[in-house]
């Protein structure tokens, strides 16, 4: 039997059907990486998706994740002004209008913004308020009370300076939930990227039987990908979508990865740099080439500039389109970025997404350990 590559699936499964419905809140949604993967978990299983609530204040990621989940309640609004109480305090009144229109939710996800704690950011930008979006996502468990919570961010968000992961780890705690927090290396979920993510898991402490949260968070390792399982069919790809297209390149740049092509090198050497990139650095892998045979680095909203990291592809003198940066957080074919955004807002959306594989994975031990939902299995019918 032929087993069709999983990001080249060109047909999107009936997510929303299923024995019975999986309740699902994303908020800082995106255009839905976690909501995919959360998604793919609960069909593998047989059950279907419903979304009472995703929300992102930018419009762009919203038309996004609405053309892909068109049944899900979808808005572009603030977190913030859909659960604007304070940690602890009796819900306000749009909490509970809030609460009234979700319903019982089983699992609540969100990746609140991360530029404030991400390590290719200045270090002084660890207090950013944005950090304290994180905390929202502790206040809407407060008043949401799913089954389980997940936040995902960047791994320095352990050193914010307004502990955000312990303030919100205790108060969690407080409100019965078991909390473990753990840094995952998506590599090891299959991913083809060297990309690593920080992960806090609450779990309702009466759903737990014997059991731990942390309990979730022991993934057994995949087995890696490179960068030629992801994107090799795309190296002559035929096709007019924009999606397709790389970004124009300067004729400097396109000189610099044609050099790195000719002469099998990956890093480029400090001479042929812009002179602002040359000198003693860490940043060796700007203007660089990616490799076959190796996972790719993390991808950013840079993706389609050499100067930005090490986008230029392996054997074509240009950097990496958007559909295999896509491909490379692990979106299938068939998600839908098309024509529905500018290039710019493409860029960001795919940079700023979370693989899907975090959320499927985790979703899928917690489905089969009966912490989340499942349906029940029917008796077989018996002939007479
Ligand atoms: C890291 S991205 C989320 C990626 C997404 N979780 C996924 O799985 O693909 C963070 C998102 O939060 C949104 N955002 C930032 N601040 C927000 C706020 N205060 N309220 C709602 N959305 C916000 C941004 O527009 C951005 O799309």
């Amino acid at each position: 039997m032929v087993t069709e590559h999983p990001l080249r699936e060109r047909v999107r499964p009936e997510f929303e059907r299923g024995e019975q419905q999986l309740v699902v809140v994303d908020l800082f949604a995106g255009c839905g990486g976690l909501t995919l993967g959360v998604a793919q978990a609960a069909h593998e299983r047989g059950l279907g998706l419903q979304v009472p609530l995703a929300l992102d204040f930018d419009k762009a990621p919203v038309d996004v994740y609405r053309a892909n989940f068109p049944e899900a309640n979808v808005q572009v609004g603030a977190v913030e002004s859909y659960f604007d109480g304070d940690l602890g305090a009796t819900p306000t009144q749009t909490e509970s209008v809030t609460r009234q229109e979700v319903g019982e939710v089983d699992l609540l996800i969100g990746g609140p913004p991360c530029q404030g704690h991400s390590n290719l950011n200045n270090h002084t930008r660890r207090d950013d308020p944005k950090n304290r979006l994180y905390l929202r996502m502790a206040r809407a468990a407060e008043v949401l009370r799913p089954r389980v919570l997940v936040i995902e961010n960047v791994p320095a968000v352990v050193h914010d300076s307004q502990q955000v992961v312990a303030r919100a780890s205790a108060h969690l705690t407080a409100l019965g939930y078991d909390v473990a927090t753990m840094r995952v290396e998506l590599v090891k979920l299959g991913i083809p990227q060297t990309r690593r993510r920080h992960i806090l898991l609450a779990v309702r402490s009466d759903l737990l039987g014997g059991g731990a949260a942390s309990d979730f968070l022991e993934f057994e390792p995949e087995p890696v990908h490179d960068l030629r399982w992801a994107i090799g069919d795309l190296e002559h790809i035929d096709s007019t979508r924009g999606i397709d297209r790389p970004s124009r390149m300067s004729p400097e740049n396109r000189q610099r990865i044609q050099w790195l092509i000719n002469n099998r090198e990956v890093n480029l050497p400090n001479h042929f740099r812009p002179p602002c990139h040359r000198g003693d650095h860490s940043y060796v892998s700007m203007y660089g080439r990616l490799s076959w045979d190796l996972p790719a680095q993390t991808i950013t909203s840079g993706f389609g500039s050499m100067g930005q990291g090490r986008y230029g592809h392996p054997s074509q003198p240009r950097t990496l389109t958007p559909h295999e940066a896509a491909r490379i957080q692990g979106f299938p074919d068939f998600f839908q970025f098309d024509d529905i955004v500018t290039r710019t807002q493409l860029s960001v959306i795919i940079g700023n997404a979370v693989p899907p594989a975090l959320a499927r994975v985790l979703t899928g031990r917690l489905l089969e350990a009966g912490v989340l939902p499942v349906p029940e299995v029917k008796p077989l019918q018996r002939s007479a």
